[in-house]
């Protein structure tokens, strides 16, 4: 049973961890988190610490020190000085609130009326409610596991029953409270260009924040982070993760008292959060997920991938991911009809399923047409049924372009809806030109579903790449009141629009924010994959896909394969190019018309390739294998049956003195022989994880056959590498 009741204890259980919550006389504790104990009375872990100066609860005395307990869900203002998880203002203007326990029940699923992204399936859940009995408001704690990831998912609804308004100025999803706890935490930093660096520190006094103000996750950040004893590598050590189905602001607090208890927060982030509740109304904060594996970093990651995979990602998408052909790097604003119908003819004998049509269909720019969503008919003079039928012809699909959250100046939404803008009282500040819709307003999000669905009705489109080129700024609604609120509603009318747009039509929507700007598991709730940077350079791609799948499957980012100078000028190989976005969604976003006979066969082997390695980018489990990161990165994507892997070694510095690279191949099954793509020889899974693979030896034939595609480098070149099947062989 993955949530069962016994006396006084509440215990979820995944496969391999245990959370155990403490009712006492009156709080509700967490008694002990993480790998799972056949115990249940664990109380000798209460803490019981007997603080210096710390306020205590006056009926239970120094028993109940509020600065100590692990307990659940820290009010402001309460004697509790750790941050807190929720803060508000009553009617009389007085802050804080003290959350007792009152009661629980056992659900058969979420309420029905949960309206965020959550994690899929109807599960049995548990529901705490607590309350503050003089406040007369409840906090009611819903928990899920997810038993196969490892997994425990909650969220929080508050509950004003105080016969007066209320304004919520904190509402955290989690809190998790460690007792003398010692961490680094890695985190997500970056900036555009630049997505998804690890970024690994120590846990000292004092807080730790991870957060957005920018009214998306940010490139710079994103809501997912761990916390693992400092002595954790890849393969070892205890770690706990998390992260948050949300795509607004968000703060991630981590609190290390001067004794040593940390506590972990995360949910919207409160600096530009208020929401006022009357009596008898109700919030729900997003979902937050949390993890502990003893299986190391990459244990991590293989939860969180497929927690993504299995339980975020609508099924629907599930193994299907088109090879696209994208105009944007082609011919960004001077895209026409012709062109689009040579890319294609070309895109076809390429093997490519779905052509896209970028930016550039409405405008002629940058600095116009944003919100008119009217193609320029002198450039698509047979209008776009015609263009949409000459691409089926060829039997592929076709897809759009949209920044719908955004309006030009020059264009007549502006003239015509001005108060449709987010606006502050000031005039606001230009982006890229353009301003941001008001996506907390309804009547916008009935315009924008008119026009996208207008589309989607009228011509046969399977394919929205939806893009958001801007932060946001001068948030502010001319047309509702309550300012405070907007911030956390736009994300909701985001995230409304992009829900009835996917249950009313047959689309897939790849995510996109200048590249990762906006990369999280509440986008990946309706998008399964985003353009994880517009950065194209196959040796930056490389250290940020990696980087990436610190919790982020491969097949929910897209890189597709690009011309040889790349975003940032450096020259790269087409075979390394290929082998890079081969690891991720792959798709072609290059000029096809410049290409040779030569790299045009070239991209059809690597397209033949691609869908003999789908199977492992969309189901795989992803083992990140030990090399020196200066010179080489290695993964290994299993098949969840252990039948075949697929190997990816790539040189992104050049190595002048010869060295030998073995690497030692993870997550294979010991006891099964494997034949190894690369040269047909054949080894046990064991072998191949202790004694390793000697690369260099592979590399170097395999290079020097120089075929007539000018495909192949030299091994031990910079910008090089190789990928191989690995198949299990039945005796
Ligand atoms: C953003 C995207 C690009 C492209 C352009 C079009 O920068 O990241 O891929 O779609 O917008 O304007």
């Amino acid at each position: 049973m993955a949530i069962t009741v016994r006396e006084n204890k509440f215990i979820l259980e995944t496969k391999n961890t245990i959370c155990i919550l403490l009712r006492n006389d009156k709080y509700l504790e967490q008694l002990y988190y993480g790998a799972m104990v056949p115990d249940c009375d664990l109380e000798h872990l209460e803490n019981r610490q007997i603080l210096n100066f710390a306020p205590y609860d006056p009926a239970l005395g120094l028993k109940y020190i509020y600065g100590a307990r692990l307990y659940l869900y820290s009010g402001a203002n309460t004697g509790d000085f750790r941050t807190p998880s929720f803060d508000m203002t009553d009617g009389k203007g007085f802050s804080g609130c003290r959350f007792r326990y009152k009661a629980y029940e056992i659900l058969p699923a979420l309420p029905s009326d949960y309206a965020l992204p959550r994690v899929r399936g109807e599960r049995e859940t548990l529901k705490i409610v607590l309350t503050d009995p003089e406040k007369r408001v409840d906090a009611e704690l819903y928990f899920q596991t997810v038993e196969d990831c490892d997994v425990i998912v909650r969220f929080t609804r508050i509950v004003n029953r105080s016969g007066e308004r209320i304004v919520l100025r904190k509402a955290a999803s989690l809190q998790t409270d460690f007792e003398n706890g010692k961490f680094d935490v890695i985190s997500f930093a970056g900036a555009p260009g630049d997505e998804m660096r690890n970024l690994r520190r120590r846990i000292v006094q004092g807080k730790t924040e991870i957060s957005s103000l920018f009214g998306v996750t940010g490139h710079s950040s994103n809501p997912f982070f761990l916390l693992c004893s400092p002595k954790s590598t890849e393969d070892f050590g205890e770690c706990y993760a998390f992260n948050l189905l949300y795509s607004g602001n968000f703060k991630a607090e981590i609190d290390c008292d001067c004794h040593n208890n940390v506590r972990v927060v995360t949910g919207i982030n409160d600096a530009t959060f208020s929401w006022t509740l009357e009596d008898g109304e109700c919030f729900d904060t997003p979902q937050a997920v949390s993890l502990f594996t003893e299986e190391g970093i990459g244990g991590v990651s293989r939860r969180m991938h497929a927690l993504c995979r299995e339980h975020i990602i609508a099924p629907k998408y599930a193994g299907k991911r088109p090879i696209v052909a994208n105009t944007w790097e082609s011919f960004a604003f001077t895209v026409n009809e012709e062109k689009v119908k040579a890319f294609a003819r070309e895109a076809k004998r390429i093997g490519a399923d779905t052509v896209v049509l970028d930016d550039g269909w409405f405008r002629n720019d940058d600095a116009e047409n944003l919100g008119d969503w009217e193609l320029i008919t002198d450039r698509f003079p047979s209008g776009l049924g015609a263009l949409i039928d000459a691409v089926k012809q060829e039997g592929m699909e076709f897809g759009i372009w949209f920044e719908p959250e955004m309006v030009s100046r020059k264009s007549k939404l502006f003239k015509a809806h001005p108060e449709w803008v987010l606006n502050n009282g000031d005039v606001g500040s230009e982006s890229r030109n353009q301003y941001v819709l008001n996506m907390s307003d309804p009547d916008v999000i009935e315009y924008l579903y008119g026009v996208i669905a207008g589309y989607l009705s009228k011509y046969d489109i399977r394919y929205i790449k939806w893009d958001m080129n801007r932060y946001l700024s001068e948030v502010g609604s001319m047309t509702a009141l309550r300012q405070g609120e907007v911030w956390h509603r736009y994300t909701l009318g985001v995230y409304r629009l992009l829900d009835r747009l996917t249950s009313d039509f047959d689309v897939m929507i790849e995510g996109c924010a200048g590249g990762g700007g906006r990369f999280d598991p509440g986008m990946l709730y309706y998008e399964p994959m985003i353009w994880l940077s517009d950065n194209t350079d196959p040796y930056c791609r490389t250290e940020m896909q990696f980087a990436a799948s610190l919790a982020y499957p491969p097949c929910s980012f897209s890189y597709h394969f690009s011309k040889g100078e790349g975003t940032t000028g450096r020259h790269s190989e087409p075979f390394f190019r290929w082998l890079v976005s081969d690891f991720a969604c792959y798709g072609y976003e290059l000029d096809l018309s410049r290409l040779s006979e030569e790299e045009l066969r070239a991209c059809r082997m690597f397209t033949k390739k691609r869908r003999k390695a789908e199977k492992y980018i969309n189901e795989g489990d992803f083992y990140r294998l030990d090399v020196d990161r200066e010179y080489y990165y290695a993964c290994l994507q299993v098949l969840r049956d252990k039948s075949a892997a697929l190997f990816t070694f790539l040189q992104v510095n050049a190595q002048i003195r010869y060295e030998s690279v073995v690497v030692r191949l993870k997550g294979l099954d010991p006891q099964s022989r494997y034949r190894i793509g690369a040269n047909n020889q054949v080894y046990f899974g064991r072998t191949l994880e202790k004694a390793g693979l000697k690369i260099s030896d592979l590399l170097c034939p395999h290079f020097k056959t120089k075929d007539p595609l000018r495909i192949a480098v030299e091994g031990g070149k910079s910008g090089s590498g190789i990928s191989f099947e690995i198949e299990r062989v039945d005796d």
